[in-house]
């Protein structure tokens, strides 16, 4: 990365208050009640074995196994996934996603605002990563590669077939700009809502479909004595070839 880091855009109304002091616990509390914290405890969490002589040859159906698993162990929304991305400037950022599908031929699909900062980073520079994690088996996934975005019907007909709420969502535009009070975010999105209610077909021009086609895939199985599996998936000219990784 070149030149000076990027300006977080700053919203005045919401500086710092003698509120923020009356709700944070303060360094001290906080890192004790970090130091409290345990990763894969036993009540919640069953740490399945991976054996390296058990794993696919392919990753797409191998994370549509462990998906279904982390639904079925009770993984709260199992389809929220990190999404990291990075534009000119090469300042990453990260944000968490709904996935939309995972298809070997398709790929990864996640949907947003094209003009949104997300949107304006893969214009710029269309690769991503994603990340799944679910705690309740100790499992995470990544994912990186090319995206492209999808034809905009193809958009359209994924948003028509989600809930309104989802359509009234893409209508509400503007993702990611500054937002003067939520006085006129609430205009906007009753707006939004009553539109997508009369007209459940209504275009918006700025949604978009994005593909991430899969170069690297990485399949992490906690262990409780810290002997964790990884695996990672790369591709080839003929498909798909794979190693362990020390953890
Ligand atoms: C559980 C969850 C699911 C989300 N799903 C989406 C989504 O599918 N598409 C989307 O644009 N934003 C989604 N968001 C909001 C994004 O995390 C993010 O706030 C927004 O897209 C703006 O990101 P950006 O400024 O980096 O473009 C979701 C947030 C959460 C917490």
């Amino acid at each position: 990365m070149t030149g000076s880091r990027p300006r977080v855009p700053h919203n005045r109304a919401m500086s710092a208050s003698a509120h923020d002091d009356a709700v944070d616990p303060g360094p001290e509390a906080f890192r004790a009640l970090l130091h409290e914290q345990r990763v894969w405890d036993p009540r919640r969490t069953t740490l399945p074995a991976l054996d390296p002589a058990l794993i696919p040859g392919r990753p797409v159906p191998l994370l549509r196994r462990w998906f279904a698993e982390a639904a079925d162990a009770g993984a709260a929304e199992p389809h929220a996934v990190s999404l990291a991305t990075a534009g000119a400037d090469g300042f990453p950022d990260v944000r968490i996603v709904v996935l939309h599908d995972a298809d070997e031929d398709t790929g990864f699909s996640f949907a947003t605002h094209a003009g949104s900062h997300k949107g304006r980073q893969l214009a710029e520079r269309p690769y991503a990563a994603l990340c799944f994690y679910w705690p309740v088996l100790g499992r995470q996934i990544r994912v990186r590669g090319a995206v492209a975005p999808a034809p905009h019907h193809a958009a359209l007909a994924d948003l028509h077939a989600h809930s309104p709420g989802a359509l009234a969502a893409a209508l509400t535009a503007h993702q990611s700009e500054a937002l003067d009070s939520l006085a006129t975010l609430r205009t906007a999105a009753d707006a939004a809502w009553a539109r997508a209610q009369r007209e459940p077909d209504a275009d918006a021009p700025d949604w978009t479909l994005y593909h991430l086609d899969p170069e690297e895939m990485e399949f992490f199985q906690g262990d409780q004595a810290r002997r964790h599996v990884r695996v990672r998936y790369e591709r080839v000219a003929d498909g798909w070839r794979h190693e362990l990784l020390w953890p």
